[in-house]
């Protein structure tokens, strides 16, 4: 495949070029590339982006009751659509069962399944002696290599300090990281029994439930003990400025923690759990909505390097399911879609409106996560020997994201009405024609399996 005439960005450049691709590699990148070609297609006008990677995804899972509404092959579909090539997803394991089992349950949702290339972290839910045994497995055996922990969720997801540090301690003896879910579960649970007590029962008293105080504690408590080890940390979806201010804290002690956000935090604020008709359960997520002070923290953490990852904990469910909740906030299922929206979000948003660069924009939506999780140069830039995952994206076409055309299996869509600026005309996965002007042309089971590298220490 020749591509001509786009301009390709990179984390660290910005040039017009052509790229050549022979089977699922970038072969050759310049200027005016005359190799003869099966597939020629004309960019002109238009970027070569890395193929986005979302490092936080929930298809297929289990939740609170009910499963999130995107499977893997609706989900990674919809995400080639939005410009996403891999996800990292979370294979969980079941409290009293082994990571196996657990990772096993994951392959069985996705092999033959996926549409899109797929990784996934493994939730620790149960660390003990046999899964201590395990985490060698996962890494050397499964490329499997971040360890994700919850710190909420109590008695279903929730684990203890002590089973941090153990995990902590194994992980690292194997080149991995851990990665958290910052919120202390016991603020939660009281919090959550007060309202139930009082009567207040509406979606806005999941936000109340869970000030930032909640999501600080648990910030500053994990990294307290990451430092204790020098253990590398990965806090996932950070919401607000006492919490961020947390890691600005740490950062004086010379430590490093990776920050991801995710679009809902950068671009909404509370006043969406206002939304009559139980309209704010669309937004019920943990942690919850911010303010729009928060929102300003998490774009200058970003500009200051802090927070390095923007993904979407893509975790949909129809309103239907979200309704188990109508009678008390409580039960209405964590999460919101957002796979397919997420890159021209941040095009327009982040690049269009706030004017950071094409090259930033890169790093946070492919090229941090990629570098990271162990995928870079695999994943995650467009460079010779990389796979070819390229987004054509046509920065003067606009669309208006809604349900009625999104391609995720979910009736309501997060950012319903909104008009952005910039589409992904075409995206190509390992050197195929994946999405073509919206029409998809490859199915499921194209999607790979990503083993990943260990965790670079020398990011510290
Ligand atoms: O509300 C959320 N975020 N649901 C998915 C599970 C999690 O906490 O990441
Ligand atoms: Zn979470
Ligand atoms: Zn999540």
């Amino acid at each position: 495949m020749l591509i001509k005439n786009g301009t390709v960005v990179t984390a660290s450049e910005t040039v017009k070029a052509d790229v050549y691709i022979e089977g699922e590699k970038v072969h050759t990148i310049g200027t005016d590339l005359q190799m003869k070609a099966d597939q020629w297609i004309d960019a002109k006008g238009c970027y070569l982006f890395p193929g986005g990677i979302d490092a936080h995804t929930h298809m297929d899972l289990p939740f609170m009751g009910t499963s999130s509404s995107d499977d893997f092959e609706t989900g990674t579909l919809a995400g080639l659509h939005g410009g996403t090539t891999t996800i990292i997803d979370l294979a969980f394991q079941k409290q009293g069962d082994t990571l196996q089992n657990g990772l096993n349950t994951w392959f069985g949702k996705s092999e033959g399944k996926a549409v899109g290339d797929y990784a996934f972290h493994m939730v620790v839910t149960d660390f003990n002696d046999q899964t201590r045994e395990e985490i060698k497995t996962m890494v050397e055996k499964f490329g499997i290599t971040s360890f994700k922990t919850f710190m909420a969720y109590k008695g279903a997801l929730m684990v203890d300090d002590r089973q941090i540090i153990g995990l902590f301690n194994e992980v690292e003896k194997h080149g991995g990281i851990v990665t958290t879910h910052a919120e202390n579960g016991d603020m939660v649970d009281t919090l959550v029994s007060e309202n139930r007590r009082k009567g207040n029962t509406a979606p806005k008293y999941h936000p109340l439930s869970r000030p930032p105080i909640v999501e600080a504690e648990a910030t500053g408590r994990i990294a307290d003990l990451a430092w204790e080890g020098k253990h590398p940390l990965y806090i996932v979806h950070m919401t607000c400025e006492d919490a961020l201010n947390r890691v600005r804290d740490v950062s004086k002690r010379n430590q490093k923690v990776h920050v991801e956000t995710c679009v809902q935090y950068l671009l909404l604020d509370d006043t969406c759990y206002e939304e009559p008709d139980f309209g704010g359960a669309k937004y019920v997520m943990s942690p919850p909505i911010r303010k729009k002070k928060d929102q300003e923290a998490l774009w200058k953490g970003i500009e200051q390097g802090i927070v390095e990852v923007v993904a979407t904990d893509h975790c949909p469910f129809c309103m239907d399911q979200k309704r188990a909740g109508e009678k008390d906030f409580s039960k209405i299922p964590n999460g919101a879609p957002g796979v397919e929206d997420r890159m021209a979000l941040m095009y327009s948003e982040a690049v269009v409106k706030r004017g950071m660069s094409l090259n930033k924009f890169v790093d946070i939506t492919a090229t941090a996560p990629a570098r990271i999780f162990g995928m870079l140069p695999k994943k995650g830039t467009i460079a010779v020997g990389a796979d070819a995952d390229i987004v054509i994206f046509d920065p003067n076409r606009e669309q208006t994201l809604s349900a009625k055309t999104h391609h995720m299996r979910c009736d309501y869509n997060t950012y319903e009405g909104w008009k952005v600026k910039g589409k992904c005309r075409q995206t190509i996965l390992r050197g195929t024609l994946a999405i073509d002007d919206g029409k998809a042309l490859i199915g499921k089971g194209f999607g790979k399996y990503i083993k990943r590298a260990k965790y670079a220490q020398t990011l510290n």
